[in-house]
């Protein structure tokens, strides 16, 4: 036994199991001695820092001396830093997608938290599904958390433009299918796209998820979006531990963070962003681990109230190291003001009506005043109807208003393998004036719900300059991506939604104005179609087995069944 006796916090937290919690101290004490810590510094009170380096994940690329600057924070404020990794993700490293593990990583996280000593923790993400991951495990855990970004990365001229990942690599990939972009210049553009370390370098799902993390209150003003190699993004990262430490001096938990009224915030601020429609799912899966529910009625009142303010792509022309200096996210919430839900609170202990304060530069080209906004209305709208009782999101932001009131024959692909094997078919029957449709691609499915809602335009098509076409699926579409698209069609097709029933050659009604998605298919003709429909096979084992049995629809988030509260 020691002569120093641990107080009931820090390492004496959560003793192991061996019946005996004095020597369960004991034992931790040892072997925390073993890696050099003196008795002083076991006493103090523990942060845990989550480690989400990896050598597969280029986004992360800065977690080494951001976890560094971190401990620094700690240390200066009298707490013991302890970094532990948890599972990373990688947008383009991972199959089937990102998506299909984030709650692996969501439940990791929880895990981690919950099991290991600590008093609070610093959670550092960046990756689409990152900080996901780690805000649903900081609800379900509920201690004390600071949020830290990894943070974007800078855009690179080249040659008179400048270039970012991702909505520049897409744009590039579009005009090369079309033979506007030769192969040779293809090759030399893929160097290009991704030139310093950080997350993609516009308003895509990475940084609509940092914007939404400090709307929620999770991290300091101003900290969503500092860029990845920015001197700043350490000292963000130094406060970060330090302000861990105020958190156990004075606590406020997840749970006092993710109300409705951050929740409603962080909806206007993804609608004002012309954010990311994979921040819908993430924040709808937030949301629902306190039992906050995000109705898609209600988003489409919001959006109809919620100005496009945010001028970045993929829906308008600057990059997110534009948005930081314009201001960034303490402008646009001033500019929203009169909108939010000001008594919702932060980390550093304030409402959102004491932190509101009239920014002393805003650059108007990438912040607009809402008197002189991007577009009136928000980025988002919610689609029902008998092809999507349970709804469906079209990013109208980012879609050609041309194609927004129109009737469509349906050009049908079963899943990912025939959409690679017939989309650039020569003989392909497709004009157009079609839609494609894309089924067995949601989060029941093999295919992990994947970023494949942007069906390419049919190289035949694409050749002959149709930029966009109506596309719907009920997989999801990267944020940095752009087109007519209806996604997260709910019920999916695999969950017998009648997306599965639809067949080339059927008739869809699309209004946006009415909200509306319609299979104009009489009901006996779909009875029978029903009755011959199978559901998918449940995998054998493992991971992919779990996802298919607990995996729930868009409209709650893609939330693992099992890890949401149990009262909800
Ligand atoms: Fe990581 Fe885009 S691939 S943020």
């Amino acid at each position: 036994m020691t002569d120093t006796p641990l107080k009931p916090h820090g390492l004496a937290r959560r003793s192991a199991n061996y019946g005996d919690r004095e020597f369960a101290l004991y034992l931790r004490r040892s072997f925390a001695k073993s890696m050099g810590y003196s008795q002083a510094m076991l006493d103090r009170p523990v942060v845990g820092i989550v480690d989400t380096g990896s050598g597969y994940n280029n986004c992360h690329r800065t977690v080494p001396e951001l976890i560094e600057a971190v401990k620094r924070g700690v240390l200066a404020a009298g707490g013991l830093p302890l970094p532990f990794p948890t599972v990373s993700l990688c947008e383009p490293s991972l199959f089937p997608t990102s998506m299909h593990y984030r709650n692996l990583a969501a439940l990791d996280t929880e895990a981690m938290l919950s099991a290991q000593p600590m008093d609070a923790a610093v959670l550092i993400g960046g990756c689409d599904k990152t900080v996901p991951a780690q805000l649903m495990a900081a609800a379900s855990a509920d201690i004390p958390c600071v949020q830290l970004v990894t943070g974007p990365m800078l855009a690179t001229p080249f040659q008179g433009e400048r270039l970012a990942a991702c909505t520049d690599c897409r744009r590039y990939w579009a005009a090369y299918r079309a033979g506007r972009v030769t192969g040779e210049r293809i090759a030399e553009i893929e160097s290009r796209l991704a030139t310093t370390a950080g997350t993609c370098g516009v308003m895509g799902t990475a940084s609509t998820m940092g914007c939404i993390a400090e709307t929620l209150g999770f991290m300091p003003p101003g900290h969503g979006s500092i860029p990845a190699v920015h001197a700043e993004r350490l000292r963000a990262a130094e406060e970060a531990g330090m302000l861990a430490m105020r958190l156990i001096a004075k606590p406020i938990l997840p749970s006092e963070l993710i109300t409705e009224a951050s929740v409603e915030n962080a909806l206007r601020v993804l609608l004002a962003l012309g954010g990311s429609t994979n921040a819908l799912i993430h924040l709808t899966a937030v949301a629902g681990r306190r039992g906050v529910k995000i109705d898609l009625d209600r988003l489409n009142t919001l959006s109809d109230e919620t100005p496009v303010l945010v001028d970045l792509k993929p829906t308008g022309e600057g990059y997110m190291e534009d948005f930081h200096a314009a201001g960034g996210m303490p402008a646009l919430l001033w500019e929203l003001r009169d909108l939010l839900r000001t008594e919702a609170l932060d980390v550093t202990g304030r409402t959102l009506a004491e932190r509101l304060k009239e920014p002393e530069f805003v650059d108007r080209r990438y912040i607009k005043a809402r008197a002189e906004p991007v577009s009136p209305v928000g980025g988002l709208v919610s689609l029902f109807g008998s092809l999507a009782p349970r709804g469906a999101i079209l990013k109208r932001s980012a879609a050609t208003p041309a194609l927004f009131e129109r009737e469509a024959r349906a050009v049908v692909f079963d899943g990912l393998e025939d959409l690679a094997n017939r989309i650039d078919d020569p003989a392909l029957d497709v004009t157009e004036d079609d839609a494609l449709v894309l089924k067995n691609a949601g989060p029941l499915t093999p295919a992990g719900m994947p970023e494949a809602g942007y069906l390419p335009i049919p190289s035949k098509l694409a050749r002959a300059g149709v930029k966009d076409m109506l596309r719907l699926s009920d997989c999801r579409m990267s944020g940095t991506a752009f087109g007519t698209i209806v996604l997260h069609i709910a019920p999916e097709a695999a969950a017998g939604g009648p997306l599965g029933l639809i067949e080339t050659g059927d008739r869809i009604r699309l209004s946006v104005k009415e909200r509306r998605i319609e299979l104009l298919v009489d009901e006996a003709t779909l009875a029978a179609r029903r009755a011959t429909w199978r559901p998918p096979a449940v995998p054998g084992r493992g991971w992919d087995r779990i996802v298919a049995e607990q995996v729930l629809q868009a409209d709650e988030g893609c939330d693992l069944a099992v890890l949401r509260p149990a009262a909800v």
